[in-house]
């Protein structure tokens, strides 16, 4: 999977459109430029494939905390005390944690399709020993995808942008002390919710959802953002190295694989992002591809990493689509 590091922190150190020019005239690599249809996965079966993956990698070694993502990012360290974060596909906690740290009373809200991942979270952020994190720190069983976001992250009227609160929206963790923002299950059993979130944080995940479900995944994150919100995405890019060493037989649609393992990956170009996220109502603040040269220290060779950071707002009226 991904191997960032603290120093690809917005790096440009080749052209992306010189790697376009080689990969498209290198005749061994034609098939991944052949269209395709999307061959569907049930998301039972995404689901599992992404619990044997934390299964196998349950031990705290493969956890890799994020430590760049504040300085992509500054907005999650200047914002207001007690803004709220959803991260989508939390996984074993990598983006969660240094949101945790980097700003005093954040609260994240983490969801995940994987129970096994969310137990993985966990054991993380309990791991830090850090009584205040556990209280901040919220996950959740939800496959964004198929069923959307639970009503309690923000309730029909939230979501439609109604200036006048529905009942049992909390908008401030001032207002009823918090008690309602803290305590999951009062939350999940009671008709309150949380009046929508500052931040979408959508790291490595969307590559995860096939291609015909993104839409639909994108336009949930939209639905669940405060008016002025902000989306933060940061995802496989297209003719990343790890793109270009999947053999033929591993595609599953145009731009899209399946690992081995049964987990899928979709590798960006910055039209298809811009047309997802313009598309679903967002404005965009900050495209483009981040390519990064690594060297493997084991045979020597030159890797060409390509990511694609993006920053996209809710606007804060709503124009209807
Ligand atoms: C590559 S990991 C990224 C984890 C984390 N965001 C990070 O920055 O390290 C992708 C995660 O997304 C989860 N995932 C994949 N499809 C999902 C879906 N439709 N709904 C919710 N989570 C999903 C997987 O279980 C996995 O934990």
């Amino acid at each position: 999977m991904s191997s960032e590091t603290e120093t690809d922190y917005h790096s440009k150190d080749f052209n992306w459109e010189e790697l376009k020019q080689e990969i498209e005239n290198d005749s061994s690599l034609r098939y991944h430029l052949l269209q395709s249809e999307s061959t569907t996965s049930s998301p039972s079966q995404d689901s599992e494939a992404w619990t044997m993956f934390h299964t196998r990698h349950s031990t705290g070694k493969f956890f890799k905390e994020r430590r760049y993502l504040l300085k992509e990012f500054p907005e999650l360290i200047s914002c207001g005390e007690c803004s709220k974060v959803l991260e989508v596909g939390c996984g074993n906690g990598s983006t969660a944690l240094p949101i945790l740290r980097g700003r005093k009373n954040i609260i994240v809200y983490a969801c995940d399709c994987s129970t096994e991942a969310l137990e993985r979270a966990k054991e993380m952020i309990d791991a830090v020993n850090v009584d205040l994190f556990k209280h901040r720190f919220h996950p959740f069983y939800c496959d964004f995808s198929v069923t959307g976001f639970p009503k309690w992250l923000a309730c029909d009227s939230c979501r439609a942008n109604i200036p006048q609160k529905g009942q049992g929206c909390i908008s401030d963790v001032k207002e009823n002390d918090g008690q309602h923002l803290n305590d999951m299950s009062l939350l999940t059993e009671s008709n309150f919710c949380i009046s929508g979130v500052d931040f979408v944080t959508l790291i490595f995940t969307l590559s995860a959802v096939p291609l015909n479900r993104m839409p639909t995944a994108v336009r949930e994150c939209f639905s669940v953002l405060k008016p002025g919100g902000l989306l933060l995405f940061r995802d496989y890019g297209l003719y990343d190295m790890t793109m270009l060493r999947f053999e033929p037989e591993k595609r599953v649609g145009f731009r899209e694989y399946m690992r081995s393992d049964g987990t899928r990956s979709y590798f960006f170009c910055l039209d298809t992002v811009r047309d997802l996220f313009v598309g679903a109502g967002f404005i965009e603040l900050e495209l483009e591809y981040c390519c990064v040269k690594s060297v493997n220290r084991r045979n020597g060779k030159s890797m060409r990493r390509v990511w694609v950071h993006g920053k996209f707002q809710k606007p804060l009226r709503n124009y209807s689509l």
